[in-house]
């Protein structure tokens, strides 16, 4: 594991991450924090309840266990506030919703999470929001798409489902001369692979239900801000109420001590099962950013110190030109892949991507494309496991 860049601390990343944000000394030594159920906090008298004189006033606003996991979130992402929302889902809608007014322009990268661009089709459309889509190779060009009214410029590196690299330094740096925001969903690297803020971002978002819990059973995002865009943040989020819940918090903090280990595994796993996929003669091309072959692989290396284990192959059509027939023969094939959504859990998870509703970025057209995450088994297994999906869909 690489070693933790903040020249103040030059401990290694997984050991900022065993201690980050709790002394176990504050709380009687137990080395896990306390996990505080609670709406109401008491006040000690009445002068104390009119000032919020004291450090909780209400569980919305924080608690122990939440302060405990956005502490360590700050230190990882080096940022100055960071808050708790119930999905990753939610934490860009909130971090959308904390920067844009009616009468702006937001630009949104065409590869960004599917969910998100739900959203910005409807409920940020209908709240008067202006939405363009720019491809996610634009760069330094994205300049050409600034207004007067652009406010907001959404990142996601790499992307969805077909993993585009970003240039997000030279995003940043346009969108700053435009006086525009710049969001990050990196879900994907984590902040020990690439480090948002910075890099120039200025709101970092992260679906804690992936990497950071790990285990398939949380839901949980968090959306950290550099000091110029925390405020805003903080008061979007009093504003609107949503808060993550103590056991949920107290279950990603868990999650957070082994992520460094755990993404090290799903690197390496995917990183092998990517290189053997590159070799088969049914696989069209394998969209993965770490391998050489990735037109985004410049970018990666640049950028990034490490990869997650998602990324998605376009499996050969063959003889059909059924897509979804030939995809579904494949993930019939498999008995240790599960069919699900999300990834960074443990077990290994594959999907038909659809990409419908890209308005900018092409499908790919010589057959369907596969996504995997590759979890934490044994990699012959899931090459085994590979082999008998090819096998069962070799017939279509
Ligand atoms: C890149 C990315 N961001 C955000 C999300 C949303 O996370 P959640 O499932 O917690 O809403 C997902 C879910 O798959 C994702 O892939």
């Amino acid at each position: 594991m690489t070693k933790n860049d903040n020249p103040a601390d030059p401990t290694g990343l997984n050991t900022q991450l065993v201690r980050a944000g709790y002394d176990p000394f504050d709380y009687h030594g137990f080395i896990n924090p306390p996990k505080v159920h609670a709406s109401t906090v008491l006040f000690p008298d009445a002068q104390t309840m009119e000032r919020h004189g004291q450090k909780y006033t209400y569980a919305t606003r924080g608690t122990p266990t939440t302060d405990a996991l956005c502490d360590a979130i700050n230190e990882l992402e080096g940022a100055a506030g960071t808050i708790l929302v119930p999905s990753g889902l939610a934490a860009v809608t909130t971090a959308l919703l904390a920067y844009l007014s009616p009468g702006d322009h937001a630009l949104i990268v065409d590869s960004v999470y599917g969910n998100v661009r739900q959203f910005c089709d409807t409920m940020l459309s209908r709240f008067g929001v202006e939405v363009q889509y720019y491809d996610p190779l634009i760069g330094r060009d994205v300049e050409a798409l600034f207004r007067a009214n652009t406010k907001l410029v959404h990142t996601e590196a790499p992307g969805s489902n077909t993993f585009e690299m970003q240039d997000i330094p030279a995003i940043a740096e346009v969108a700053h001369r435009h006086d525009a925001v710049v969001t990050m969903d990196n879900t994907w690297a984590t902040p020990l692979f690439f480090k948002p803020l910075d890099a120039g971002v200025d709101v970092s978002i992260q679906a804690s239900t992936k990497y950071p819990a790990g285990h398939a059973d949380v839901l949980m995002g968090s959306i950290s801000a550099n000091a110029r865009h925390w405020r805003a943040l903080k008061r979007a989020n009093a504003a609107l109420g949503f808060c993550g819940t103590p056991d949920d918090a107290y279950q990603v903090l868990r999650g957070l001590r082994t992520m460094g280990v755990r993404l090290e595994r799903h690197q390496a796993n995917g990183l092998a099962v990517a290189k053997w996929l590159e070799g088969r003669s049914d696989v069209v091309r394998v969209l993965h950013p770490a391998l050489e072959s990735f037109p985004g692989h410049a970018l990666w290396r640049r950028d990034f110190k490490g990869a997650g284990g998602v990324f998605s192959f376009v499996l050969a059509a063959g003889q059909t030109t059924d897509f979804k027939r030939k995809a579904q023969s494949f993930l019939d094939g498999f008995s240790l892949f599960g069919l699900g959504y999300s990834w960074g859990g443990y077990q290994s998870l594959a999907l038909h991507v659809d990409l419908s509703d890209r308005t900018v970025t092409p499908a790919p057209v010589e057959g369907p494309l596969i996504r995997l995450q590759i979890g934490l088994e044994d990699v012959e297994d899931l090459i085994a496991d590979l082999e008998r999906a090819f096998a069962a869909s070799s017939t279509v």
